[in-house]
């Protein structure tokens, strides 16, 4: 299977990304897998957001001889978890990419209005300078992901992935409406969203799903 890209959403239709998402969806995983399985596929999902990150070259010795061998400039890239649920995605790819810079934005969604209220904010200086990744697992509405994105946009980053694991086609047209120049990466592009702005088929609540809340 090949990942179905257009120049702003790329699917990672990855079979080993597929199947441990299909068991994230089901009700009865429980809390530990779902966490477990959130790290495993953030390792995958770092692999393709991670795909056209610049790379530097460092002298080095072989037991053969000196070379300048390519490696990235994790320095350059800063990782933005959109609070709470973006968490659990951000522990993998900083698995992969430990020099990158983080940040946190505490955002949660207001259950009646449905809109983005913010409650920190703490990102890395110079995002100018820096290919901002902000994870969030969920792109439902899009409301806090076009908000997360102007925020960031406010603090300098100009170069932006938005990685999630889950889709709605609403969620996506509303980023491609507000930040066309922020490409977005994903598990899955789902049906729609509910009343309650959820997704369907989804998995429910990430955040609840992910640290057992509920
Ligand atoms: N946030 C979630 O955790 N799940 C959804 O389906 C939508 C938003």
């Amino acid at each position: 299977m090949t990942d179905h890209t257009t120049e702003h959403l790329t699917i990672v239709s990855h079979p080993l990304v597929q199947h441990k998402l299909s068991i994230m969806r089901d009700k009865n995983t429980s809390t530990a897998s779902f966490r477990r399985l959130l790290r495993e596929i953030s390792l995958l999902l770092a692999y393709e957001v991670t795909r056209n990150l610049p790379l530097t070259t460092r002298r080095i010795d072989t037991p053969m001889m000196a070379m300048d061998a390519p490696a990235i400039e994790g320095k350059k890239l800063a990782l933005v978890s959109i609070l709470r649920a973006g968490n659990g995605l951000m522990d993998g790819i900083l698995e992969l990419i430990p020099a990158a810079r983080v940040g946190f934005l505490g955002m949660y969604r207001d259950p009646e209005t449905l809109l983005p209220v913010q409650y920190y904010c703490k990102v890395p200086e110079n995002l100018d300078e820096r290919l901002t990744i902000a994870v969030d697992p969920m792109l439902a509405t899009g409301n806090s992901s076009v908000a997360a994105i102007d925020l960031l946009k406010e603090k300098g980053a100009k170069n932006i992935i938005f990685l999630c694991l889950l889709a709605s086609p609403e969620g996506v047209a509303r980023m491609k409406a507000a930040h066309p120049d922020v490409p977005i990466v994903t598990a899955s592009l789902d049906s729609h969203l509910d009343d309650h702005g959820y997704i369907v088929p989804g998995l429910g609540d990430a955040g609840d799903r992910m640290f057992g809340t509920k």
